[in-house]
């Protein structure tokens, strides 16, 4: 099956210019919400992950169904002011403005090896704000799983120049 064909794009949302790649369509579709999976968590050795870290809020669907495969924990990264306890934050710019994404303080262990999974990769801002955090409550970022790249924004770069692997379904 290919996944691609199941994600759907959306011209000029949220703002003219973007070509928004949406992945509800993909999700709709239990063969290939159950394939994405699959090939997301076939990426991965499961002794050589302690926690999954799923982005909001796509990477929340995506990571959350990575870790219950993997038999894993689950954390979220949130956007600024949803989470009720103690939190740590980190500003990033987007593909459209700026935002800052926060975690637990107590979310992530020091030495845990954590996975991070989102539906797409961009410009990599909020990707590599992800790992700031997780690096601030000393968690090891062994990977980034994508099912989405968009390869002429240079996210994979970004993030593989802080040393952690991409993995990436489809451009
Ligand atoms: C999208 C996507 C990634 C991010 C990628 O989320 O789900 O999280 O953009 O862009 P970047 O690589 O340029 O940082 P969005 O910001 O639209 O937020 P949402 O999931 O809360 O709608
Ligand atoms: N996040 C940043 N750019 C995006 C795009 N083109 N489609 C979906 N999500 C995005």
């Amino acid at each position: 099956m290919d996944i691609k064909d199941l994600i759907r794009t959306i011209p000029d949302y949220p703002k003219p210019g973007i070509m928004f790649r949406d992945v509800t369509t993909l999700l709709n579709d239990a063969r290939g919400f159950r394939c994405t999976i699959d090939d997301l968590v076939q990426l991965h050795v499961v002794n050589q992950v302690d926690v999954v870290a799923g982005i909001e809020a796509r990477g929340f669907i995506l990571g959350g169904a990575v870790a219950h495969q993997l038999g894993k924990p689950f954390v979220p990264i949130r956007k600024k002011g949803k989470l009720p306890a103690e939190t740590i934050g980190v500003e990033y710019a987007l593909e459209y403005g700026t935002d800052m994404v926060e975690m637990h303080i107590d979310a992530v262990t020091p030495g845990q090896r954590v996975l991070v999974v989102d539906d797409l990769i961009a410009t990599g801002g909020t990707a590599e704000a992800a790992i700031k955090l997780i690096r601030q409550a000393e968690g090891e970022v062994i990977a980034a799983s994508f099912v989405i790249d968009l390869p002429d924004l240079g996210g994979r770069k970004r993030i593989e120049a802080l040393g952690v692997e991409v993995q990436t379904l489809c451009e």
